[in-house]
């Protein structure tokens, strides 16, 4: 039977992936690598959307590919490309807006907070398009599975309406792809603010563990994590949010229950617990650190890697497209 198809992406908007990419989506994907045939792109298109200077983009782009590969995702076990280097993402994604109501796009959860939070003269057309861009990725490589954190869900529900909407006006050519969420770890929080998500575009970082931080950093911002009333260490997400977050990013470094870990702690203080999550953290990022640098060092066996990975994609995503096109009764050229 062949493997099933996962695709994911993630985008290269700053220096450094957060705790949640990785806990929600990263750690997934290295896991998927090994029993699926699985795709995973740099999505530097989408980042367009935000507005950056053209070289920072460029190394926050090799920036990404390098933490990804030295969190686990392995190049010769799946496809790591960067987006902009498969020009039929677009290419889909034009089709996919024509078929695309107006409201629905308007409907999506992301482009309205986004928006809202720069107002309408400052809110670009490709913020709205976004998710059919996102759509396009997906369903150019047929996949079955997107591993994801909970924030992308409405995403995948669009992707999988617009790949059904397809199939039934025009012909069968999409599968029809599944949001592959992990429920415990799909929503990691901010230190600072344990009832939000932790999140790239956080106003303070303080409360945002990168992967790149130094450990002295990393310490810091466990140290001076917000937690709750009381003092027991109890996982209880309604009531002591703030542990509950360090008890799930516990549980998922260090490979020990929550149970385990609350039995640990018993009758100990906030204090001892905060400084010891922190040093589980640590353990596990900073050989990724690390690693990520000497990845970024080498720049033509990067760029080698990812060229390898592009032409794989760009193989399949052609293939797709040519069976869109030829749906629509769009001419072959030649
Ligand atoms: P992005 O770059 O914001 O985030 C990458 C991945 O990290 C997950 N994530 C989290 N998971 C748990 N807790 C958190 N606090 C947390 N914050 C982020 C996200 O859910 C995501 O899986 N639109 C996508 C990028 C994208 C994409 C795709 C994803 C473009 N094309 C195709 C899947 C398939 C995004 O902005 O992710």
């Amino acid at each position: 039977m062949s493997k099933k198809r996962v695709l994911s992406g993630i985008q290269p908007t700053h220096d450094s992936f957060h705790l949640g990419n990785y806990l929600g989506a990263i750690k997934q994907w290295v896991e998927l690598q090994k029993e699926h045939d699985a795709f995973y792109c740099v999505v530097d298109l989408h980042a367009l959307t935000v507005e950056t200077d053209p070289k920072l983009l460029e190394q926050r782009t090799l920036l990404s590919a390098a933490q990804l590969i030295a969190l686990g995702v392995d190049p010769k076990l799946c496809t790591l490309f960067i987006q902009s280097q498969v020009p039929a993402h677009n290419q889909l994604a034009w089709v996919l807006e024509c078929i695309t109501g107006f409201g629905e796009a308007g409907r999506m959860t992301q482009f309205k907070d986004k928006s809202h939070k720069k107002g309408a003269d400052r809110t670009n057309v490709g913020l709205f398009t976004y998710p059919i861009l996102q759509a396009a990725d997906i369903l150019l490589y047929q996949a079955d599975f997107v591993p994801v954190g909970e924030d992308q869900r409405q995403h995948i529900e669009l992707t999988r309406d617009l790949g059904q909407r397809f199939n039934s006006k025009y012909k069968e050519v999409f599968n029809i792809p599944a949001a592959k969420i992990i429920k415990s770890l799909a929503k990691i929080n901010d230190l600072q603010d344990p009832n939000s998500k932790m999140s790239k575009s956080a106003t303070s970082m303080a409360g945002v563990v990168e992967l790149m931080d130094t450990p002295d950093a990393t310490i810091k911002k466990f140290k001076s994590s917000v937690t709750d009333a009381g003092k027991e260490i109890k996982f209880d997400e309604k009531e002591k949010p703030g542990i509950s977050n360090l008890l799930t990013i516990n549980s998922a470094l260090s490979g020990k229950s929550i149970k385990d870990l609350e039995n640990e702690f018993a009758g100990k203080g906030y204090g001892d617990f905060k400084l010891q999550v922190a040093e589980v953290v640590v353990e596990v990022l900073n050989p990724i650190r690390t690693r990520t640098l000497a990845l970024v060092d080498d720049r033509a066996e990067l760029l080698r890697m990812l060229k390898v990975g592009s032409e794989k994609a760009n193989q399949v995503a052609d293939k797709t497209l040519a069976d869109v096109y030829s749906a629509l009764g769009l001419i072959a050229n030649g």
